[in-house]
């Protein structure tokens, strides 16, 4: 996710700019600009842009904090790349041929392919990687003096998740927005109208502010706001009072990061995996690999850190079942130093949120020394790992704060899937129907989601009562053990209790001795097959004075003969499981930490991204 602000009023806009968007960092740090409507020396109307790479300080000295870019209407961005690594040319304000239009963005704008080369066609010179500057230049070829009809053209026009800011140059005081999917506000004051992408940019000028509903186009000028539905009738919205304190608003009213990502994972698993949807069918254009170069791939191995290790646990199980091609997995600080023997047509896939965790840079560094192919799976564009990758599957999951990652892993997750199924169809194993049932559920995930997060309160009782352990352990088989050990981790990580993550057949070899009178196990268990044997794990815990919580879908109401509590998650297809039933343990170890009242965003001793051995 990115950053947008917007001012006209009756002062200088930059500083305000710059002051809104110092507020949205949060929302993305790679590259910031700013865009201003003014005067050229004969008195025309200019846009005028500054942009920068870096963090936003960098454009703040640019600019002298604003103070040489006059004008007192304006748009400003901060960056999360998402096409195009970060660069200023990448950086937004975008705008098409000789400034006409301006725009900054936050989304992801899926059909930006197409009516790129449909533009480049008709001559268009696009520079930059970005859809943003396709956006720019679309709304340039729309515009014939009026913008609503402009951007009601575009609304049309366009597929995916936006918020746009827009300046007309022959509209100087004027501010154009509008948005689908991604947040953005409308602000009124005695000195002027805003926008912003989130309430922490303008909290210091009002409190009186408009959500804007999605598809709806507003006109700011420093007096008036006024709003239209896409037939552009213009239509009535209501204003409200914001209360909360500015801290509280940059996490959107969550109490903590972790929290808010937590509820963002719908909407980021459902970035990640639209865009590679096309006609009912996966398609993954960033991976580079022709089906007789993926038919040719003799074995896979995936190596990580943390939580992006259990993804590719959950990936062997995913693409051995679904592709038949055997998948090796090991911790990157392992990998790095074993002298791996990897055989020709070996494709390595390192997963990682940050890109730059320096056990996976090391690995990725070894399996190039190889020879191998190296396929990214990541979420900070331009990252070194995915800056070395042969070919980067990149996770659209926006900035991931909480040291504790949540909607990262939830995107991997679902990457993994997406690439298990072109491996499958590749090698001719999914055939058209199977690839259409696989994406129709697959694009039913992030609602599936969404009803698994209306559980928390139940899960907070749950977390209440347990939060005094000493030790809680989570066992589970096959693709439920690689759940249960990223629910182990996130507890751990956050809460500092021990615990431990079994493959639940392993425990009675020698782990089964630590249970005693009131030790809580979790039970995660969705696999039909392995079922009855998980529940005669738990039967084993519980006769050894365990209290057990049973973790599983609806309608596996067995479980409740053994277990004490029981959190259902929806049904989906088995090998999509892991992300429904590690919502709970998210927010089980969310509400234990917060029950302590520990630094849940920033835990002891751990960095967000571990770029030291
Ligand atoms: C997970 O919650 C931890 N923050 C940690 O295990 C993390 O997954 C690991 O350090 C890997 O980080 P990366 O995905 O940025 O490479």
């Amino acid at each position: 996710m990115c950053g947008i602000v917007g001012f006209t009023g009756r002062r200088q806009a930059a500083p305000i700019l710059l002051d809104g968007l110092e507020k949205l960092e949060y929302r993305g740090y790679d590259s910031a600009g700013i865009a201003v409507s003014s005067a050229d020396k004969d008195g025309q109307p200019v846009i005028e842009v500054v942009k920068a790479k870096g963090r936003l300080k960098v454009l703040r000295e640019m600019t002298d904090e604003g103070r040489f870019v006059p004008g007192v209407c304006g748009i400003g961005h901060t960056r999360w790349a998402t096409h195009g690594e970060p660069s200023v040319l990448n950086a937004h304000p975008h705008y098409a041929k000789d400034k006409r239009v301006a725009l900054v963005h936050n989304g992801i704008i899926e059909n930006y392919q197409s009516i790129r080369e449909r533009l480049l066609s008709e001559g268009y010179e696009i520079e930059s990687a970005t859809d943003t500057e396709v956006a720019a230049h679309l709304l340039d070829k729309y515009y014939k003096g009026d913008p609503i009809e402009a951007i009601s053209r575009l609304v049309f026009r366009v597929r995916g998740s936006y918020a746009l800011g827009i300046l007309f140059r022959d509209r100087p005081g004027e501010i154009y927005a509008v948005r689908k999917d991604s947040p953005l506000i409308v602000g009124r004051s005695e000195e002027g109208s805003f926008i912003a992408s989130d309430a922490p940019a303008i909290l210091r000028y009002t409190r009186d502010v408009c959500f804007i509903p999605d598809l709806e186009i507003v006109r700011l000028t420093a007096d008036e706001i006024h709003f239209y539905n896409v037939d552009q009738e213009e239509v009535e919205e209501t204003f409200s009072r914001i209360e909360w304190d500015s801290k509280a608003a940059e996490k959107g009213g969550f109490a903590h990061f972790m929290l808010k990502e937590i509820y963002e994972q719908p909407k980021a698993v459902r970035d990640t995996v639209n865009p590679r949807i096309q006609d009912g069918r996966v398609v993954i254009g960033e991976l580079g690999m022709s089906d007789e170069e993926i038919a040719r791939i003799s074995r896979i191995q995936m190596t990580a850190c943390g939580s992006a290790y259990h993804v590719c646990m959950t990936a062997k199980y995913m693409i051995e079942q679904t592709a038949r091609i055997p998948v090796d997995v090991d911790l990157a600080s392992e990998f790095r130093y074993r002298d791996p023997v990897l055989a020709d047509h070996t494709l390595v896939i390192v997963i990682s949120q940050s890109g730059e965790t320096a056990d996976s840079l090391a690995a990725l560094r070894e399996a190039k020394k190889r020879g191998c192919r190296v396929l990214g799976i990541v979420n900070v564009v331009g990252s070194s790992i995915a800056r070395e990758a042969d070919s980067v599957f990149y996770t659209w999951a926006g900035p991931e704060i909480a040291v504790a990652t949540t909607k990262a892993y939830s995107t991997q997750l679902a990457a993994v899937y997406l690439l298990a199924i072109a491996f499958g169809k590749a090698r001719g194993l999914i055939d058209r129907t199977k690839e259409e049932e696989m994406v129709e559920e697959l694009l039913r995930l992030p609602d599936k989601i969404e009803r698994v997060l209306e559980e928390k309160e139940k899960i907070q009782r749950l977390a209440n009562q347990f939060s005094n352990s000493r030790d809680i352990f989570f066992i589970g088989r096959g693709l439920d053990y690689a759940s249960s050990l990223e629910g182990s981790l996130k507890l751990k990580e956050i809460s500092y209790i021990h615990s431990e993550a079994y493959a639940a057949g392993e425990l009675k070899h020698g782990t089964i001795s630590l249970i005693e009178d009131g030790i809580l196990v979790v039970g995660v268990s969705t696999q039909s097959e392995l079922f009855e044997k998980l529940v005669s794990n738990m039967v084993e815990v519980k006769s050894r004075g365990a209290r057990v919580l049973g973790v599983t879908s609806y309608g596996n109401y067995g479980i409740e003969n053994v277990d004490d509590y029981t959190i259902y998650v929806p049904k989906t297809w088995e090998c999509f499981s892991a992300s429904l039933v590690v919502i709970p343990l998210q927010l089980f170890a969310y509400y234990v930490a917060l029950a302590k009242g520990l630094d849940v965003d920033k835990p002891r001793n751990l960095a967000k991204s571990v770029t030291v051995e």
